[in-house]
């Protein structure tokens, strides 16, 4: 399609939009009284207005019913996890018995962690992308030096390539094939955080488990914005949050898939806790763990309802919608924005770069030149909402749900008088 950059045009592809009307399901913070434009849904996605009904549901029964909520509710506490499984697995491409939600996403992949890295005197090494999301960082360091081993000698960071901004499949395979045996856990960002590139799951899912090594994935900023198919993938593991683009609310429960070979074992290696122990015996309060034959078996605490609550709501949309409309629109809009950025590049004398590569989801990273900070500052304050990454990107992220093409012809106008006003960036 013949892209324009003109307010008629961004309107005539918001008529088209299918998704348009999900833009009113969502509360969007104002400033002076109108709409920001809303960039940072891969930071903390908006609020669905549902949510609070949800919300709302759990405290009216916890007055109500007090204990007996566990069980009388209409919706039951002691269960309520269960109902997120069937969503769930719609949106990461998984059978509804290897997926559940529990705690959070840095606490989970650590817990996945006493599963899926094992280290022998053999086979001890980790792969992972180089400046990984820092939390994943710190959380491979302590499991490694947990294990008594050295970080610098069992992590190996795939890096880029000299001038390059993305990381290349074929070094990751490489990688993989010259670790071989000694390694035993390949663990990735799926879509990195920094830049928005996109990894081949597929490949190096089987590339890893080709030479005998687990495989995970933290889905942080994939889960909702991307196809998944970690089943038919063989991915072993994998973590996600859910406040992105899945909509949850801040801090909010992560999700966990673990793959069905893994299922029913009793002999995993596993921190358990009483949720994770058969639903049938829970409550005889034996001394004796019986897992549960899903992914819930992980599941170590009972669960904090408040928060599903909300998460719950921003499924149900999810259902209504389905992952390929969401998709579709996203494949468009971040075209569109895309186009945008290339005009504006176009029309005033500056030097931005897109640093994502092609194989991207939601989000755009540009790499300002200069006095990029100065313009991040005037983005904001005429409310376009942002992110700003050290040395000099902001990230923009346009999600499908509540995103309009009209935001981005906005926003191109916005930031050419940004760039007029400010001079350089
Ligand atoms: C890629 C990635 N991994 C891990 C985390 C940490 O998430 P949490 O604080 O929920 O553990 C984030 C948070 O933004 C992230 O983007």
């Amino acid at each position: 399609m013949q892209f324009e950059n003109t307010l008629a045009f961004a309107r005539q592809l918001d008529a088209e939009d299918k998704l348009r009307k999900y833009r009113d399901a969502f509360h969007f913070p104002k400033i002076e009284g109108k709409d920001v434009i809303y960039f940072t849904g891969n930071s903390l996605g908006l609020q669905p207005k549902i949510a609070r009904q949800y919300v709302d549901e759990i405290l009216t029964d916890w007055a109500d019913l007090a204990v007996e909520g566990h069980f009388h509710s209409d919706k039951p506490w002691w269960d309520y996890h269960e109902r997120l499984a069937g969503p769930l697995a719609k949106v990461v491409g998984a059978h509804i018995d290897e997926v559940t939600v529990m705690n959070t996403l840095t606490v989970n992949l650590h817990f996945l962690m006493t599963s899926f890295y094992r280290p022998t005197a053999k086979r001890f090494k980790i792969i992972c992308e180089e400046k990984a999301f820092p939390s994943d960082q710190y959380m491979l360091q302590s499991q490694v030096r947990f294990h008594g081993l050295d970080p610098d000698v069992a992590i190996v960071e795939v890096k880029k390539r000299e001038g390059e901004h993305f990381w290349r499949t074929e070094d990751i395979v490489d990688k993989i094939e010259e670790v071989g045996d000694a390694l035993a856990l390949v663990l990735i960002g799926g879509v990195n955080y920094y830049s928005g590139q996109v990894f081949d799951m597929e490949k190096i899912t089987k590339e890893g488990r080709s030479v005998g090594a687990f495989v995970g994935w933290d889905l942080a900023h994939a889960a909702g914005n991307i196809e998944l198919k970690l089943h038919d993938w063989d991915v072993d593991f994998a973590a996600w949050c859910s406040y992105k683009y899945m909509n949850s609310g801040p801090g909010n429960a992560s999700g966990i898939f673990v793959h069905e070979r893994h299922l029913n074992k009793k002999d995993i290696p596993r921190f358990e806790g009483w949720w994770g122990t058969k639903k049938e015996t829970r409550f005889l309060m034996k001394p004796e763990f019986e897992p549960m034959a899903n992914a819930d078996a992980w599941q170590v605490s009972n669960p904090p309802v408040l928060s599903l609550a909300p998460y719950l709501a921003a499924l149900q949309l999810f259902e209504e919608v389905g992952m390929e409309a969401l998709i579709e629109k996203r494949i468009r809009i971040v075209a569109y924005l895309e186009f945008i950025l290339h005009e504006i590049d176009a029309e005033v004398d500056t030097t931005f770069e897109i640093i994502t590569p092609s194989e991207r989801g939601c989000q755009l990273s540009v790499l300002l030149h200069g006095g990029g900070k100065a313009l991040f500052d005037y983005l904001m304050k005429e409310g376009v909402i942002i992110d700003w990454r050290e040395p000099n990107v902001i990230r923009l992220a346009p999600a499908p749900f509540y995103c309009s093409y009209e935001d981005m012809f906005r926003f191109g106008q916005i930031l050419k008088q940004g760039i007029l006003e400010i001079g350089s960036v």
